[in-house]
């Protein structure tokens, strides 16, 4: 297995992401990979019944699996992938594999909910001490890495703030001691955003997302250019008994071989929608990083080359009761704690923030809006009519 970055291939992604995974081992002949549904394989012979590396239970993977794979790495460009039952999984496991008793971890304030309550209840538990801290203090983060640290977690943007980190600072800073580096990559689907190539160890995908696209499938990633790593996330993800059903697998694969297409028409009309917003008097501030004026825009603008659908506004001061009734209102925005798929979702942040190193004060109702597939002009005209019922 071979470790270091990879090169980018030679074709573009949208094609590398049409063909990987497509070798006739794994689709016999079929334009798609077969969904091998297995638990038990037959080995060929005695002698190949404890071979390493042997493919003998199916736990460890079927070919739907591996196809699944090839082409997740393709989006990254990276050597190495290992699959997680969902996007949680994917962001917990580097923590399971790499922290121990008396660890420090370095984790970002503004993290996806979930990962944070992770922390909390069970790295706690095992004795690791875990510190939050503000992503956007880029390369000061050396000055809270400790002999002890073993991780430093990030989200960029904040699924929910959307604030940029400087990544190749808090990777400089990590290297110089040693310590992994984890981007929860969700919000880019690793078309815009490349943190392996940027220094960071570990890029995490919720293939939930965007990946899939069809909100169907709950699944998760983590890829790297680290043989010692992917060694160890293998093991760990052995060690929980960890499964992803090839069904499962299928259907992120499916939703991968559109992504591009997709990720540009959520960029086009997320932007043209928050555009909009920014002209709203309701609204008091959009948070989106592709917004010229937004305080990660510099950033976003040297390591990012696209933008998702998925940002915030802040809209002038409110009644939870007016809040809710902007969001009752709204018919083609559903109410859902998701994003990245075809359909477009908005929720209320603010009884899900929970910062401790950071005090984001917006000044009002946070909402968090997922731009989907359909016409952006019909969103616009959904949002102007929900804004109405402000009141
Ligand atoms: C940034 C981020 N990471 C991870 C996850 C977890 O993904 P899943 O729902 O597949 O467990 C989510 C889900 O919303 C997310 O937004």
């Amino acid at each position: 297995m071979a470790s270091g970055p990879r090169k980018p291939g030679k074709q573009k992604l949208s094609t590398r992401i049409a063909h990987a995974g497509r070798d006739r081992k794994l689709t016999q002949g079929g334009v798609n990979p077969v969904v091998q549904r297995a638990s038990t394989v037959i080995v060929e012979s005695a002698a190949k019944l404890f071979e390493p590396g042997g493919w003998t239970y199916g736990r460890h993977g079927t070919a739907t699996h591996e196809a699944l794979k090839q082409a997740l790495v393709e989006v990254e460009d990276a050597r190495h992938c290992a699959l997680a039952a969902s996007g949680l999984l994917a962001c917990t496991v580097p923590f399971f594999a790499l922290a121990s008793s008396g660890s420090h971890v370095l984790v970002g304030d503004n993290v996806y909910g979930p990962t944070r309550r992770f922390c909390d209840r069970s790295l706690k538990r095992w004795g690791c001490e875990i510190e939050y801290f503000d992503t956007t203090i880029g390369a000061g983060v050396a000055k809270l890495i400790r002999p002890t640290t073993r991780l430093i977690f990030v989200e960029s943007p904040g699924s929910m703030t959307f604030e940029i980190a400087d990544a190749p600072a808090i990777a400089t800073a990590a290297k110089a001691a040693g310590v992994v580096t984890v981007m929860d990559n969700t919000w880019s689907a690793g078309v815009f955003y490349k943190p392996l190539a940027l220094g960071f160890d570990l890029s995490v995908q919720a293939n939930t997302k965007y990946i899939s696209g069809g909100a169907d499938v709950i699944n998760g990633s983590i890829l790297t250019n680290r043989e010692d790593l992917i060694t160890k996330l293998k093991e760990s993800i052995a060690d929980l008994g960890i499964n992803v059903a090839p069904d499962d697998a299928y259907l992120v694969l499916r939703g991968l071989r559109t992504l591009e297409t997709r990720m540009e028409r959520h960029q086009a009309s997320g932007l043209e929608v928050a555009r909009w917003l920014k002209t709203r008097p309701e609204v008091q501030r959009v948070l989106h990083p592709a917004l010229e004026d937004d305080p990660g825009h510099a950033l976003w603008k040297r390591d990012f080359t696209g933008a998702s659908g998925l940002f915030g506004i802040v809209l002038k001061p409110a009644s939870t009761k007016q809040v809710h009734a902007f969001l009752d209102a709204l018919e083609l925005f559903g109410l859902g704690f998701s994003y990245g798929g075809f359909e477009s979702l908005a929720i209320h942040c603010d009884p899900q923030l929970k910062r401790t190193a950071t005090k984001p004060a917006f000044g009002g109702p946070l909402i968090r809006l997922s731009v989907g597939l359909e016409d952006p002009a019909d969103l616009i005209a959904d949002l102007e009519q929900a804004l109405a019922a402000l009141g």
